[in-house]
């Protein structure tokens, strides 16, 4: 348990109670909301201010060359590659995620030109959606946005269907799709899949190129640790590279950006999928933030991560009454989060976080907490769940200032 001398039995010999070291975090407080902006891993403040002094500083411009910035973008991408089961030069880092569901959607919509639906779900998180649909207005072309509930995308997978748009764990519910399933049936109904990772990546095994997957996309800042606004990445299927096409065309995307022609001609592989100069500082971040990946089995972080999940739900459903479990029971249908429902959610949160247990809301009544088996212990489950109950027990979250909403919540 953190702050005291106590074990808890289930942290006896965790192999990744060593890691805690290696983030800073606030003495006081239990973060539980890695699935919403991850930690900050020890070093990261030291690398970017190397980068910023002695690469950007020192070497100036030749810093491109010097400290090949121009090709951070893969190589971030293929450690990010290497947590999501996709071949090296498969991955590219850098926009955001929103830009880079924008451009795989462009790209697998041109790949199935005949068919005019793009299929998901209304548990998808509403960036995607709304991406989906500022390209299906652009387009003009007859495309249609399906949603269907989330259990019901299996069955809605026909051959009208050009893409399944998917994020694989809800951002709201932590409710885990079937990649390898889902990715299947699409591909038997003639259909490309995109995956949205935003909760996925670095929270446990993503087997990319194992389930067959198209195209994939997902955020820096969540689990991978990168920081607020860290770049996010993209993933094209090696064997869709030759022919797959996104149409921000540019420069950086092009076969030879140096060359300055007056006509573009996208460079092969996936380098085609960048646009403009990388973000090399926040990259920095990024890449510096993965290395606490480095020696991670991501099996004993999945084992940890469902340990954390079972111990929290066990916890809170015998000591707080009120609270209803809205993630599936089922460790194998959940990410590494678990919410529930509380009609005052918002308030609820206001009062752990008051106590030092951050965690988040999301509208209109679910309390969201994220588990990063990196830097958390079952010692501090438990503490959460001893504040969280004592708060439900004294009311002490119905109070006027943990009432009034902030923009960000
Ligand atoms: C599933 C999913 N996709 C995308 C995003 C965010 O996209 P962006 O990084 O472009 O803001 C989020 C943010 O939480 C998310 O949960």
């Amino acid at each position: 348990m953190s702050g005291t001398s106590s074990v808890h039995p289930l942290d006896q010999g965790d192999p990744l109670g060593p890691k805690r070291a290696a983030f800073a975090l606030p003495e006081g407080v239990i973060y539980l909301d890695g699935n919403s902006l991850g930690t900050l891993p020890a070093h990261v403040p030291q690398r970017v201010a190397d980068v910023v002094s002695k690469q950007w500083g020192e070497s100036l411009i030749r810093a491109w060359n010097e400290h090949d910035w121009v090709d951070l973008p893969r190589r971030v991408g293929d450690r990010i590659g290497r947590l999501v089961g996709a071949a090296p030069g498969t991955v590219i880092a850098g926009d955001s995620t929103s830009i880079n569901l924008f451009k795989v959607l462009s790209a697998a919509l041109a790949m199935r030109s005949e068919r005019k639906v793009i299929l998901s779900d209304t548990g998808n998180f509403p960036t995607d959606l709304y991406m989906a649909q500022g390209l299906r207005d652009l387009l003009n072309a007859g495309h249609e946005l399906r949603l269907v509930a989330p259990e019901e995308v299996a069955d809605a997978i026909t051959d009208e269907v050009a893409v399944i748009m998917i994020t694989q764990v809800d951002y709201r519910t932590g409710r885990r799709h079937d990649m390898a399933a889902l990715t299947r049936l699409a591909h038997e109904a003639g259909a490309l899949a995109i995956w949205d990772l935003a909760h996925s990546a670095g929270a446990f095994k993503v087997e990319l190129d194992a389930c067959g997957a198209d195209f994939a996309i997902g955020c820096g800042y969540k689990y991978l640790n990168g920081g607020p606004g860290a770049p996010a990445f993209l993933y094209v299927a090696e064997r869709h590279q030759a022919v797959a096409r996104q149409p921000l065309n540019g420069w950086m995307g092009h076969d030879a950006p140096f060359a300055f022609d007056l006509d573009y001609r996208g460079a092969r592989g996936v380098d085609q999928f960048r646009v403009g100069t990388p973000p090399i500082l926040s990259l920095s971040a990024l890449d510096a933030a993965l290395d606490v990946f480095d020696d991670v089995d991501m099996d004993v972080l999945r084992g940890k991560s469902v340990s954390l999940c079972e111990l929290f739900i066990k916890e809170v459903e015998s000591r707080c009454e009120g609270l209803e479990l809205a993630s599936p029971r089922n460790a194998d249908e959940r990410g590494s989060q678990v919410s529930f429902r509380f009609a005052e959610g918002y308030a609820l949160m206001q009062a752990l976080i008051a106590r030092g247990v951050i965690g988040d809301f999301r509208a209109p009544d679910i309390v969201r907490f994220g588990f990063t088996p990196l830097y958390l212990s079952h010692g501090d489950v438990v503490k959460a769940v001893d504040i969280l109950a004592d708060i439900l027990a004294t009311r002490s979250w119905d109070a006027p200032q943990f009432k009034t909403r902030a923009k960000v919540t």
